[in-house]
């Protein structure tokens, strides 16, 4: 990027993310390193400034996460934030020590205004803190800009040499004025100008985009969802005409969602092209319950319908995916259990003849796949789209997956979507389940003996934690008294309040 560049030093913090977004939010492109990254490597990105991000070590563990001393010395502005201001402080001669009172969540914070990374502020603010280790002796040099009541040292700053931390968060919203100061370090310290915003992303990401395919053809995996749809929508304003858009419609989608996706794209210079495998997918799943396996199949099934439609376009050198900043930085990092296999069914079919891969959204977060989109002129419906897993329907039909039971859920979801769009509850993801359990109820004089349907709304900002959302008992039971009486195979219907963790969103 021929933009001004901050690089946010990854010490194992979970905010590592938020950190970068919150730089690109006042207009700076960011980017993030692993915390041990060679000082030469990171010299080429020519950055402004450097944030540390915050990390589950102390500093003093053998193994704990390390980046040169050097970089202190860069010349470079950095902000050192929780982990990152203990190392800096350690780095540059000071001294750590375990908190006499480690402190955690919103936590009071005197800061001095005449710090500039506090210029605007009141000396009153509220910071959240997450800390058992903090600063006892501060280096040669350095002065405490802010404390609470057990951390002397909330804030350090050496201006002579650019250098400033922070123990608490800026970057969470249990920080309000968070990006107001992470804002001051970009603009009153590195001498930001401001100068990244979407727009500056879609030129660069066309010109390259020219560059790289020439004048060859590209195919994309298109399912509907909003990453392989702006993904579109920028290559074919790229490279018009070049562009193949394969929609493998695999049965699983919700009502009328197929042919939703075809509307949407049908008419867009792509070459859009759809494939109704229903009946093979089903096959494959016929009298297949666990949940691991049924995503196995799909994920495989779905590539092999991607090769056979390639195969039918002849020779196409490039394969464009979706895949965007957290998908990148996450399959680096990512060593967590593997709770579900995530199927991306834009997904890259390892035996495929392609010269190279396009993936222009690689840069991008998901707020800015969104606004991108928009500035590209997709609808509304498309580019605020709630995620949809790959697998489908498939894993919200817990057990085997019939075609009547497909049609029941796909109508009971479909209620459920209406009712919720018509109210005000704020959730962000919402869909109804087809358990596998069937319930004695009756209806006008007769015994019935048929499914149980459970409904599910959250909230969550980044879908890796959530609760359950709060939908009024009015939308509950305008929804129960509509599938009921339009949904034949229902008999009960439940909310399940449950949050994340202990359960995951989807049930299977
Ligand atoms: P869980 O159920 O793991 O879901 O709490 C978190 C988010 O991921 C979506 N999800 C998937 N997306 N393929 C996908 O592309 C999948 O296999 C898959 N499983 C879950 C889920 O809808 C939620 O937004």
């Amino acid at each position: 990027m021929a933009n001004q560049t901050v690089v946010v030093l990854d010490f194992g913090g979970q905010y590592k993310e938020l950190i970068a977004r919150r730089v690109r939010e006042c207009g700076v492109y960011s980017v993030i390193k692993p915390g041990n990254t060679d000082l030469d490597e990171l010299r080429k990105l020519d950055p402004i400034g450097f944030i540390l991000t915050g990390g589950p070590d102390s500093v003093y563990n053998d193994d704990a996460p390390r980046c040169s001393p050097e970089l202190f010395n860069m010349g470079v502005p950095v902000l050192g934030i929780c982990y990152g201001i203990q190392l800096m402080a350690y780095s540059c001669g000071g001294t750590i020590a375990p908190c006499k009172v480690s402190e955690y969540g919103r936590t009071n914070v005197t800061v001095d205004t005449s710090c500039v990374l506090f210029k605007g502020l009141e000396a009153k603010q509220v910071g959240l803190m997450s800390h058992t280790d903090q600063i006892s002796v501060l280096p040669e040099g350095f002065i405490s800009a802010a404390h609470t009541k057990n951390c002397p040292n909330a804030a350090i700053a050496c201006d002579d040499r650019k250098l400033y931390g922070v123990q608490f968060h800026p970057e969470v919203e249990n920080t309000p004025n968070g990006t107001e100061m992470i804002r001051n370090f970009l603009y009153q310290v590195c001498g930001a100008v401001g100068d990244y915003d979407i727009s500056d992303y879609e030129t660069l990401m066309i010109e390259q985009i020219r560059r790289q395919v020439g004048s060859e053809r590209v195919i994309l995996g298109l399912s509907g969802g909003v990453d392989s749809s702006v993904c579109a929508a920028l290559l074919a304003k790229a490279i018009p005409g070049q562009l193949y858009c394969i929609f493998v419609d695999h049965g699983l989608m919700r009502k009328n969602e197929g042919d939703e996706v075809e509307a949407a794209f049908k008419d867009r210079a792509l070459n859009f092209i759809r494939v109704n495998a229903e009946d093979r997918f089903l096959g494959k799943l016929a009298g297949v319950t666990e949940p691991e396996k049924k995503r196995k199949i799909i994920g495989e099934e779905f590539v092999r319908v991607f090769e056979e439609e390639s195969r039918k376009l002849g020779d196409v050198k490039f394969l464009a995916q979706g895949t965007i900043y957290p998908d990148v930085v996450e399959s680096g990092a990512n060593k967590s259990a593997n709770i579900k296999s995530h199927h991306n069914v834009g997904g890259l079919p390892k035996d495929m003849s392609f010269i190279g891969l396009v993936e222009p959204l690689r840069g991008l977060f998901k707020d800015e796949v969104r606004k991108l989109g928009r500035s590209l002129g997709l609808p509304d419906n498309i580019v605020n789209r709630q995620p949809f897993p790959g697998p489908g329907l498939a894993i919200r039909i817990i057990g085997d997956i019939t075609k009547e039971k497909l049609e029941i859920l796909r109508d009971a979801d479909a209620i459920f979507r209406q009712e919720m769009e018509k109210s005000k509850v704020k959730a962000d993801q919402y869909f109804a389940v087809l358990t596998n359990m069937r319930s004695v109820g009756v209806m006008g004089d007769f015994r019935t003996y048929d499914y149980v349907v459970a409904l599910r709304a959250v909230q969550t900002t980044d879908f890796m934690t959530c609760r359950y959302a709060p939908v009024s008992h009015a939308v509950l039971s305008r929804t129960t008294s509509r599938i009921i009486n339009e949904v034949q195979g229902v008999s009960r219907i439940v909310y399940d309040i449950t949050g994340k963790p202990p359960a995951t969103i989807e049930w299977e």
